[in-house]
């Protein structure tokens, strides 16, 4: 069971006080840092991302002094953490919109990581970016301050799709951008697609694929429309103005996306990811699958380390109001008991391609991997093998095998 820890009545909880046991293993697993920029210039329909796109949130949460308030945090997370420091493996800033701040911010940003903490030689730093909000001149000084990956919002090659899901860059432009930071000499290039936007049809779908092949990209992130509550998509469809996306047109776009992708020469490596080859894979979100340590900087972040997870007040002038009155920004915190890390562990290893140990499930989890295998969800071989990993029916109904070997 989780356990909340008790917090003083009318206080923010102190996160200087991390428990001893948290640092157990601090400076030997895998450690990553995220920054959520949360500034967009329009808000899409089906976007429910802690991001605003007014520009007056309050001192230090305006966007000209957000890159300040960041750095703050990034100081006092290296002091709560220290005084021996985990090494940086990897860096992501995501949003929001991160390249609506100035290159220059998230230089400064990336400098001040390097200032407060140990990198690695060859850490891995991902900014992610609207297509309509980079320039070559932008990539150039993103690159040149040490940014190594570029993850594109990107979503279809269709004029009506991105119409639908408010979308503000015209179809070309992605992958323009995306050329643009290859030029520019950025290692690793993502681009994420949408699919199932009511409207779509397999030939627009077919289209995007190809128009991400025929972009210098070396990672695809392809995700099903999700329909969030309290979103503009969410109410379109409750008054009828659009349809609710159909799953067997879900399911058959993934089996288009993953048959398109392979035959490029992409191989999926979590569920919703595909890369060129293990390089390519996106090494932060592989240590939050992994479940290792991550402290995650600005409104809303979320954090972990070891077996400690804590979260940031949401709203960008609370968070920036804490931090210069010198106060912790954690809204609450909870420690994750044994039960809860393997529910964590099985929940997010079995959606990778490698899959996760049989002796991480528990009894009736294991017999039911065994009924999965007769069903045709799990590989035989590498049940035989001692793993749990999902067919390529297995990876369409990800969720609920998930929920079968976790219940
Ligand atoms: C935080 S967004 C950042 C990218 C950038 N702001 C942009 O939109 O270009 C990360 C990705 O999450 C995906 N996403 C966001 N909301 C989604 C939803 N409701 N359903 C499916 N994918 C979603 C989109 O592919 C998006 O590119
Ligand atoms: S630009 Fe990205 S983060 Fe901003 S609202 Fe759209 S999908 Fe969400």
């Amino acid at each position: 069971m989780t356990t909340t820890l008790p917090l003083l009545p009318g206080s923010p909880p102190a996160d200087d006080d991390l428990p001893a046991g948290a640092r157990e293993h601090l400076t030997t697993t895998p450690f990553g840092l995220y920054v959520h920029v949360p500034f967009c210039a329009t808000r899409c329909g089906y976007c429910d991302f802690n991001t605003y796109t007014s520009d007056e949130l309050g001192p230090g949460a305006n966007r000209a002094e957000y890159a300040g308030t960041a750095i703050a945090e990034l100081s006092r997370a290296a002091r709560v953490l220290g005084p021996d420091l985990p090494t940086v493996s990897t860096v992501f800033v995501g949003g929001g919109t991160p390249t609506l701040l100035p290159a220059e911010d998230l230089a400064a940003v990336l400098a001040a990581v390097r200032e407060l903490f140990p990198v690695a030689s060859d850490v891995e730093v991902t900014t992610e970016a609207n297509p309509e909000s980079v320039t070559p001149a932008s990539l150039a000084t993103l690159r040149a301050a040490g940014f190594t990956r570029l993850s594109l919002g990107m979503q279809s090659a269709a004029e009506h799709v991105l119409a639908v899901l408010d979308r503000r860059h015209t179809p070309g432009r992605a992958a323009q951008a995306a050329r643009e930071a290859a030029a520019a000499g950025f290692e690793h290039v993502n681009l994420d697609l949408i699919y199932g936007t009511p409207g779509e049809t397999d030939a627009d779908w077919a289209a995007s694929l190809d128009a991400v092949l025929a972009a210098p990209v070396d990672h695809v992130s392809a995700y099903a429309l999700i329909v969030e509550d309290g979103t503009r998509l969410a109410r379109r469809i409750s008054r009828g103005e659009l349809p609710m996306p159909d799953d067997d047109v879900l399911a058959d776009r993934y089996v288009q996306a993953d048959t398109t992708l392979r035959g490029a020469g992409f191989d999926w490596y979590e569920v919703s990811n595909w890369s060129r080859g293990d390089a390519a894979r996106c090494r932060h979100n592989e240590l939050y699958w992994a479940n290792a340590n991550w402290w995650g900087i600005g409104p809303g972040g979320h954090s972990h380390v070891g077996g400690v997870r804590w979260w940031n007040v949401k709203h960008p002038a609370a968070h920036a109001g804490r931090l210069a009155a010198g106060e912790s920004p954690v809204a609450d915190r909870e420690v994750l008991d044994e039960a809860d890390r393997t529910l964590e562990t099985v929940m997010l290893g079995l959606r990778l391609r490698d899959g996760l140990p049989l002796t991480a499930l528990s009894d009736a989890g294991r017999l039911r991997a065994a009924d999965a295998v007769a069903r045709g969800l799990l590989d035989p071989a590498a049940h035989d093998a001692g793993r749990a990993v999902l067919t390529d029916r297995g990876r369409l109904l990800a969720d609920a095998v998930v929920r079968d070997l976790t219940d």
